[in-house]
């Protein structure tokens, strides 16, 4: 079982950015839970941020033959992006998105998620754990 982590726009910032929205988390140490956690179920794990739109399209397109599943924390272009959404739809390895915060009790500009009709499903509002979920819901994601 191959998992491909992306991150999006401002997620290399966690730790420092907006703590009292995101914690004191950073990307490095959610990186180590999410291994930490797939090594325990067996799964293999890459993890990867951009803050650009396109190397996540790119990477997208990438994982078909390469893994099994795709979780991905779009960040702010989970709200913009058609170029995402459209990528997820053609390439077909099913991703799951995901959020540290719950996007649906902030603001109303975040609670339109453009590929969210195209992934599996959505985890949101855990905080760290929102990744560590993941793992297992990436694990199961073909399980009915
Ligand atoms: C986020 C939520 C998005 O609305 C925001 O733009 C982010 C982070 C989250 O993980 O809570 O950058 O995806």
């Amino acid at each position: 079982m191959k998992i491909l982590f992306l991150n999006g726009p401002n997620l290399n910032l966690l730790g420092q950015r907006e703590p009292e929205v995101y914690g004191r988390t950073t990307l490095a140490d959610i990186e180590a839970k999410v291994r930490e956690r797939a090594t325990k179920l067996g799964a293999d794990v890459s993890f990867r941020q951009s803050n650009l739109e396109g190397e996540l399209v790119a990477w997208i397109q990438q994982a078909k033959g390469e893994f099994d599943a795709v979780v991905l924390n779009a960040a702010a272009y989970s709200h913009t992006s058609i170029a995402l959404r459209d990528a997820i739809a053609a390439v077909g390895v099913p991703t799951i998105e995901i959020h540290l915060s719950n996007v649906h009790a902030r603001e109303e500009f975040r609670h339109k998620s453009l590929i969210a009709p195209v992934c599996r499903g959505q985890i949101t509002g855990f905080g760290t754990n929102s990744y560590v979920l993941a793992v297992e819901a990436a694990i199961n994601v073909n399980a009915k």
